[in-house]
């Protein structure tokens, strides 16, 4: 089963989640000011124009000529309070030829024309105002480079519905400057919420992953606990049967321990030791239905009677079939009496159609007999039964089978029956089937590799 550490994987999200946060609260800290800068000149933009055309629509309703003619004009009184009023340092009037009418801080440029004026060019052609905050470096502005930077608008006169000129106005800027006390509180608090409300849901976070870990650790134990028990299970299960087939008590356990040792020769996978060694427990449960008289018979049985005794490979996959657990053994259950040239029983199967756990145990299983005695024979040496294996080879049993089994020595074998006479396979049987049994799984009967 794979371990998951959860306060570590706590940390590691606190740390990565805490930078994530903090880079995206520096970047709200920068664009927060920056975007109260952007609406701020735009705002001022904004009003200035509106008290232009608000001043401009009505007072300008006048012909631009007879403002060259009159010096005195009332409106040049009213011009001048409502520079003073709206912080103007020019109200220059423009002709539709792009002269200048009319000048507040330069009466030197009056009747001059600057064709090279884009904006006011641009507002004589469209009618449209325009409003740009820069320095006042243009040619008529002369005596307006003292103040640095102004908000420039032009804004169109229209009189009987034709553009007959232009007002230029030049306004004095308020500080307007991102590094305000107003934008450095914005920026703080963009740098802290983000942060403070990371620490809080980290916090609520936390608390439901421990939670959750410690749901996962008691789902975990009660599987585990489900597990043994089904185990325990199982080998009551084939206990009883030995019980009834006296001849073959230990030989469970031991064709297990065997199956295992070939099955982790043979770089089976996970799930297929688990089918291996659960099939190899329950090989035989079919038996149960086979009749005393048949499965105890000292003597060599008829036809009748190896029909019927081969009938357990068929009710044996019929019990573990569809039991979650048992299930696992269902393919070794029902083809560990087929062989490989497909003479065996019950299906006829042959070569690798033939489940590999099935080919694995039909081997084992006719070794353990074989070392085995039967009330009508003595058991076989190592020496003979590797033999008569050998020999099957590639008629009874699968080559690449009987080669890991010829690679074992008696004495690898012989040690390997006594430890399980010593111990029992309770423990290997864990340890085999914990990669499989440590996670809870929805259907074990449809499992994949
Ligand atoms: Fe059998």
């Amino acid at each position: 089963m794979r371990h998951f550490d959860a306060p570590e994987l706590l940390r590691s999200f606190f740390r990565r989640s805490f930078w994530l946060t903090l880079c995206f609260a520096a970047l709200l800290a920068v664009a927060l000011p920056l975007l109260r800068h952007a609406q701020a000149i735009a705002e001022y933009k904004q009003d200035s124009l509106a008290i232009a055309r608000k001043f401009l629509a009505k007072e300008l309703d006048f012909d631009l000529r007879d403002m060259l003619a009159r010096k005195n004009d009332p409106l040049i009184e009213r011009i001048n309070i409502f520079m003073d009023y709206s912080n103007l340092v020019e109200f220059r009037i423009w002709d539709r030829s792009a002269r200048v009418v009319y000048s507040f801080a330069d009466p030197l440029v009056v009747g001059k024309r600057f064709p090279d004026d884009h904006e006011l060019l641009e507002t004589l052609t469209t009618g449209q105002p325009s409003t740009e905050i820069d320095e006042a470096d243009k040619l008529e502005n002369h005596n307006l480079r003292e103040y640095g930077t102004l908000l420039e608008m032009y804004v169109p006169v229209i009189s009987g519905g034709r553009i007959v000129g232009a007002v230029e106005l030049y306004r004095k800027v308020p500080p307007l400057g991102i590094l305000n006390t107003q934008n450095l509180i914005y920026a703080l608090g963009a740098l802290l919420l983000p942060l403070l409300l990371h620490v809080f849901f980290y916090g609520q976070f936390k608390l439901a992953s421990l939670k959750l870990v410690h749901s996962g650790v008691q789902l975990q134990q009660a599987y585990s606990s489900l597990v043994k028990t089904s185990l325990d299970s199982i080998r009551s299960m084939v206990n009883a049967l030995e019980m009834r087939d006296t001849e073959t008590q230990e030989h469970s356990e031991q064709v297990v321990a065997m199956a295992v040792l070939i099955g982790h020769q043979m770089g089976l996978s996970t799930d297929d030791m688990a089918r291996l060694v659960i099939g190899a427990y329950l090989h035989d449960v079919g038996k149960i239905g086979v009749p005393d008289a048949i499965l105890l018979k000292p003597g060599p049985l008829n036809a009748a009677e190896r029909a019927i005794m081969e009938t357990h490979v068929t009710k044996g996959r019929d019990i573990v079939e569809g039991v979650e657990f048992l299930c696992l053994g269902a393919d070794v259950v029902h083809y560990h009496h087929e062989r490989w040239d497909g003479t065996g029983y019950a299906t006829g199967l042959a070569g690798e159609n033939i489940p590999l756990t099935a080919r694995i145990f039909a081997l084992v299983d006719v070794f353990d007999a074989l070392m085995s005695k039967r009330p009508y024979k003595e058991p076989f040496t190592f020496k003979q039964s590797r033999e008569i294996i050998r020999q099957g080879s590639g008629t009874h049993f699968d080559p690449r089978v009987v080669d890991v089994f010829l690679s074992l020595s008696e004495r690898e074998l012989n040690d390997l029956r006594a430890e399980v006479q010593r111990k029992g396979i309770h423990d290997l049987v864990r340890q085999v089937t914990g990669a499989i049994f440590g996670t809870p799984k929805t259907n074990m009967c449809d499992l994949k590799d």
